[in-house]
Order: C-alpha cells, then sequence, then structure tokens
C-alpha cells in the first residue's frame, strides 16, 4: 500500500507539471479522483486490511485525496486567470464617448469671458409671471409682445398680483428678479432658455437660449457698456473685430441700441465680383440689443434711479453659435444628430 501511493503521488506530480489547458484539468481529475482511478482502487483494498491498518489507510487515502483535489482546484484558477490576462499592447476597441454640446460650450465660453470681466454668472425662471417678464420691465399693458401669439401663457396660476404665468420670452426678467434680492453695484451675467410661439424654420426655434448682463452703480455710463461688449467681442470671435451701435427700441432701456459685429466672414473688405453670403455685403452683423436700464425698471426693482444707474444687454446664444461656426440651420442644435455633434 504504502508502495503504490508513493508512486501514485510521483506520478501525480510529474501529471501536474503538465497541464496546459482545460482538457488536461478534466483528465487529470479522472484520472485521480474518478471512480476507475488508482486511488480508488487502494481504497477498495481497504476492508482486506487488518483492523488496525484500516484506520491508518483510510486517513491517509482520505488526506491524499484532499491534497490533489485541492492542487487541482488550484492550477484550474491559475488557468482561468491566465486566459484572461490583458495584453496592454494590443489595440482597444473603440470607445464612443459624449462631448459637451456646442450650445453648452459657446454659453460657458461667453460667461466666463464676462466672469473674467467681474460678472457673476445667476440664473432666473424659465416659468415666469407677466409682472416680471413684462409690467416691471416698463412693457406698457397694451404692448403686442403681449399677445398670445407671441407669448406661451400657461394654465397655472402662480402669485395672483403678478399676473397670469408664462414660459418667459426672454431673459430680461432675470433682471427684475436679481436687482430684487441683491443691493447694487453690481454686474450680473444670466443664461437661459427662453420661449416664444415662432414657426419653427432655419432661423427660429420656439425654444431657444439667451445670454442676459446687466449692471448696476452709481457711477456708470453707456461708454461702460460700449467698452465691456467691445471686450467680449474680440475675446470670442478675433481681435479684430469691431462693433457698431444703432439707435433701437427697447421698453425696459433708454437709450437703447442693436449692436452690430464688423463681418467676421469678410472682414468687410469686398473683393471685388465676390459677394459675401453671411452679411449680404453689407459688412455688419447683427448680434444683440442693449442700453441704459430704464429709470421705470430700477424703481420697480426698487433702486432709486435718482443715485443708481446701469447698463443691459442680451443675445441669442445660437446666433452667436452659428455665426462664429457658420452654422446655417438653428434646426441642427436640437436634432442631436452626433455627425453634426461630433464636429465641435
Ligand atoms: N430682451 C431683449 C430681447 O430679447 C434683449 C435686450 C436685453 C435688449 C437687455 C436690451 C437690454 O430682444
Amino acid at each position: 500500500m504504502q508502495e503504490q501511493l508513493k508512486k501514485l503521488e510521483e506520478e501525480f506530480n510529474q501529471d501536474c507539471c503538465s497541464i496546459s489547458s482545460e482538457e488536461d484539468i478534466q483528465e487529470l481529475k479522472v484520472k485521480y479522483l474518478g471512480r476507475k482511478s488508482l486511488l480508488s482502487s487502494l481504497f477498495s483494498q481497504i476492508p482486506n486490511l487488518s483492523n488496525e491498518e484500516k484506520g491508518l489507510w483510510g486517513m491517509n487515502l482520505n488526506k491524499f485525496k484532499l491534497r490533489i483535489a485541492s492542487i487541482i482546484e488550484e492550477k484550474a484558477r491559475k488557468l482561468k486567470a491566465k486566459d484572461s490576462d490583458f495584453d496592454l499592447t494590443f489595440p482597444s476597441a473603440k470607445v464612443d464617448t459624449g462631448s459637451v454640446h456646442v450650445l453648452s460650450s459657446v454659453n460657458q465660453a461667453i460667461c466666463s469671458i464676462f466672469e473674467g470681466l467681474g460678472f457673476v454668472t445667476l440664473e432666473g425662471k424659465e416659468i415666469e409671471d407677466e409682472w416680471h417678464n413684462f409690467t416691471a420691465l416698463n412693457f406698457p399693458d397694451d404692448h403686442p409682445s403681449r399677445d398670445s401669439f407671441d407669448t406661451f401663457y400657461l394654465d397655472i396660476q402662480q402669485d395672483k398680483d403678478k399676473g397670469k404665468s408664462l414660459l418667459r420670452c426672454h431673459t430680461s426678467p432675470s433682471q427684475i428678479r436679481i436687482m430684487q434680492q441683491y443691493k447694487p453695484p453690481m454686474a450680473v451675467i444670466s443664461p437661459g432658455r427662453v420661449y416664444r410661439p415662432d414657426e419653427v424654420d432655419a432661423t427660429h426655434s420656439f425654444m431657444f437660449h439667451q445670454i442676459e448682463g446687466f449692471a448696476v452703480s452709481q457711477n456708470i455710463s453707456f461708454a461702460d457698456l460700449k467698452g465691456v461688449l467691445l471686450r467680449f467681442a474680440q475675446e470670442f470671435f478675433s481681435p479684430d473685430v469691431n462693433l457698431r451701435f444703432r439707435p433701437h427700441f427697447f421698453p425696459f432701456t433708454e437709450p437703447s441700441a442693436e449692436v452690430d459685429l464688423s463681418c467676421i466672414i469678410c472682414g468687410q473688405k469686398k473683393e471685388k465680383e465676390k459677394k459675401c453670403s453671411i452679411c449680404k455685403d453689407k459688412g455688419w452683423l447683427e448680434i444683440l440689443g442693449c442700453g441704459m436700464i430704464h429709470p421705470n425698471v430700477l424703481s420697480a426693482c426698487g433702486i432709486d434711479p435718482k443715485k443708481y444707474k446701469g447698463f443691459a444687454f442680451g443675445m441669442g446664444v445660437e446666433r452667436i453659435a452659428m455665426l462664429k461656426y457658420r452654422i446655417n440651420d438653428i434646426r441642427l442644435f436640437y436634432e442631436n444628430d452626433v455627425r453634426f455633434l461630433n464636429q465641435f
């Protein structure tokens, strides 16, 4: 018995050295632990032994059996781990990663330019009321913008004193909320979505994004407004752009202006025979509205217009992004076609 077990052990050790596959493991199991294995024939010899030897060999064989079972287990585990080893030099499968949406990155870039000039970014509310969206901004009661053709009214009632609820049609009501909440001096930038019941086409959408900016202090002038906007345009578009301020009208600013950017495509240099399809050879592109905050607006927010003055401006993020990246259809921003989005 002793001899046989020794031989069996030697053979097992030898067989163990040549294991290289799952099949080898299976074979090893059958050969050493199976019903027809040498070990089981040794077990079957036990009944023929003397009583004393029975106990001893029963124990020896069981110990041996457990030992080889655990060695086989260990070999199998190692083999599996080896199979799933990474080859770090192997080229990986292509991973599709998302990217920041072009509107988000333009929005972010604009806000951070103004932040660099000392403005603080604060958001207003998308669900507004008539008072914040119109009345406090000095819109007369019969102003056509209040018409339901120009504003999305909502069936929910918030504060009765503030009129009907609506989806804000510009970011200017953020001026009101922020001026009511904070004391001047202040310089704030307020981005967000706005809604207008417009027919959707290449340049219109019922939802788009605006960035409102305003500053209030005892000592502020239209010159500050011009300086801030020129600095923004030169940083965002290119150092050689220029701005043109055209007189305009907004109920909430006086005086008011529309601002044109010198054409970033043709650089205002008309080449003979060549037409600029972007500025239509005018050399200027309208980019925003602005002005000095109307005294009635300051009063509505509890700020004394005799003591304080302010400027404000508002721009459409889609329009700015379309000019910067020469995108010719606003709908591309919302369709989420990765072939479009991947380009930014
Ligand atoms: N709210 C105006 C618009 O939507 C833009 C604007 C903002 C104009 C601030 C002047 C001052 O067209």
